[in-house]
């Protein structure tokens, strides 16, 4: 059975981009394979967070995670700060890692948005700890949307580097995009992708949305100059997203669900229909488990404790073969 891992921010709410470009994808993979699902707490705290908002967030996330089907008892599902191998691990890799690749990476530049100056050192270093996520379970297949293909090379390259100057130590991962879904955009912007900062309210749809939002989203939705529906993300941006999100609501292929529809209208509400029945158990589920948080907090401690049994044998290894001596 391959081994899986992958991990979320617990910062703004989790949205349609999330949801189909990674989150479904965990649900359906927990049951086939080794899986291992982190809320990524350490990652968060690279932009400074308000720390009650940040506690709240973290396990609202693992709520809507645990809704969305994520079974406790089939994945491992954990907070990755309650694992403290992460951050020692990231230490050592930062020391394989170069400034002139994480300099490359494009999320860095987007991230920081003020500016250099101002940017914490660990909004730089960011790609390096969510490395040290991957390789501490010797994860073979990472699922995640399209934005993190780049930081997965990035794994990549650390991992074979690693192995080569000391020795056979870590897996080199694969990341797994799904073929439909993997780059959901904004409803309002559609040449930029669906995100979880609060800039375009109106153009992100939220898991937690009730039908009412959902539907008065997509109805507003940014459509193209001409009437014909076709999938062409280039040249048709907006109807082509409204495609991808029908075609990976509904399990098919954007061009297959355009041949369908002559008018915007039409696919719109059809649109907003398939994603309110898709959203629609896990909003229901996550009412009633906000009920008993508590119950979700048992099920981290037990995350956290299966978590550590396979990363603290990595980081032993990765620690010997880099040249720490031992305590012991
Ligand atoms: P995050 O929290 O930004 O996003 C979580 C997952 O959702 C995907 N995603 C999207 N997919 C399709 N369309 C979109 N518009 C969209 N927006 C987000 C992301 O690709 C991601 O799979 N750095 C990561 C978290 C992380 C991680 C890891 C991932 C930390 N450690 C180890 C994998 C393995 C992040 O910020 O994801």
């Amino acid at each position: 059975m391959a081994r899986v891992l992958s991990g979320i921010q617990p910062t703004g709410d989790i949205h349609l981009g999330n949801y189909l470009g990674a989150v479904r994808n965990w649900v359906e993979d927990q049951h086939l394979q080794d899986s291992y699902f982190c809320v990524v707490d350490l990652h968060a705290i690279t932009i400074p967070r308000d720390p009650a908002e940040l506690r709240a967030k973290t396990l609202e996330l693992t709520l809507l995670l645990v809704a969305a089907g994520l079974d406790p008892d089939v994945c491992t599902l954990f907070v990755q700060g309650h694992v403290h191998e992460h951050s020692e691990l990231s230490w050592i890799l930062e020391c394989v890692a170069s400034m002139g690749e994480l300099e490359r990476m494009t999320q860095f530049k987007e991230k920081a948005k003020d500016g250099r100056e101002s940017a914490r050192v660990a909004l730089f270093t960011y790609p390096v700890l969510q490395a040290a996520d991957i390789l501490l379970y010797d994860a073979e297949r990472v699922p995640v949307g399209e934005d993190q293909r780049q930081h997965l090379e990035l794994c990549r390259d650390i991992a074979l580097r690693f192995n080569h100057r000391y020795g056979d130590t870590f897996l080199v991962p694969e990341a797994i995009l799904p073929k439909v879904g993997a780059r959901i955009m904004d409803l309002q912007k559609p040449t930029a992708k669906m995100s979880k900062s609060a800039d375009s309210p109106q153009g992100t749809v939220l898991v937690l949305d009730e039908p009412a939002v959902i539907e008065r989203k997509f109805k507003r939705a940014v459509t193209d100059t001409g009437t014909e529906v076709a999938f062409d993300p280039g040249k048709k941006p907006g109807v082509s997203n409204l495609l991808a999100i029908l075609a990976a609501a509904t399990g098919r292929q954007p061009a297959e669900v355009a041949e369908g529809y002559s008018q915007y209208g039409q696919l719109k509400a059809d649109t907003a229909d398939a994603v309110v029945e898709l959203l629609r158990p896990v909003r229901e589920r996550y009412t009633e488990l906000a009920s008993d948080p508590e119950a979700v907090r048992a099920t981290l401690r037990q995350g956290a404790e299966k978590a550590q049994a396979v990363a603290g044998p990595t980081l032993a290894r990765a620690r010997a073969a880099i040249g720490l001596l031992s305590r012991d």
